[in-house]
């Protein structure tokens, strides 16, 4: 764990509810005294977002390989954990990020990038910087359809089919049970209100915030 500030991040597949607990930690932390930086990946810094939209948005009838998206998804971190995420957390800030590292591990691999390919790059680039607290919103992908068609999002993740969310959802599962330390399962079919309160107790029984 950090000596200062908290560094908190959240994961799970398309439209699981991540921007909405956010704003509720948000509110809810900073209700308690904490300066609260919000932050997203792949972005957060001018260069890091600059390199979410090569990632994400490639230019038409052009796709990156698997290995240059995780190299990609890591290019935008290390500017991200220099620049935002390590400075915040030195000046004691809580950080709240949506996605990390988790995704790349989920994402990357189903895209068939080899997991020992993809643990040696996050150790060279996150280094000791490891989430205190990792939330994953899980829910089944066909309850959650019906919200994600609501979206007006269409990169290329968002096309993909349901089949690809049940791999998403597995891989979560599978670091949440990996790492019991680091992961909280939270029911992402709950109310925002019932989402919140199901966080708040993972903070408040893993981190001991004063
Ligand atoms: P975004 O619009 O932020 O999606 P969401 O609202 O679901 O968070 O797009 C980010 C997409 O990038 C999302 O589909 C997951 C993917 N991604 C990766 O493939 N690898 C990564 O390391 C990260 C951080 C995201």
């Amino acid at each position: 764990m950090t000596d200062l500030g908290r560094f908190i991040t959240l994961e799970g597949g398309e439209g699981t509810g991540k921007s909405t607990l956010i704003a509720g930690l948000e509110g809810a932390l900073s209700a308690r005294g904490h300066d609260v930086v919000v932050t997203r990946e792949p972005g957060g810094t001018k260069l890091a977002e600059a390199v979410r939209n090569l990632a994400l948005h490639p230019p038409e009838d052009q796709a990156w390989s698997p290995l240059a998206h995780a190299l990609l998804m890591n290019t935008s971190r290390d500017d991200h954990l220099r620049n935002l995420i390590r400075p915040a957390l030195a000046r004691g800030s809580w950080v709240i990020c949506d996605r990390f590292a988790d995704s790349t591990r989920a994402y990357q691999s189903i895209d068939g990038v080899t997991p020992e390919d993809l643990l040696a790059i996050e150790a060279i680039v996150v280094g000791d910087t490891r989430p205190d607290l990792t939330l994953i919103l899980d829910a089944a992908p066909n309850a959650l359809a019906e919200r994600r068609h609501q979206r007006n999002v269409s990169d290329v993740f968002e096309r993909k089919a349901t089949e690809f969310h049940e791999r998403v959802r597995s891989a979560f599962l599978e670091i949440a049970e990996s790492e019991p330390e680091r992961c909280v399962v939270l029911d992402a079919l709950g109310s925002p209100d019932q989402v919140l309160t199901a966080a708040l107790n993972a903070i408040d029984t893993r981190l001991d915030p004063s």
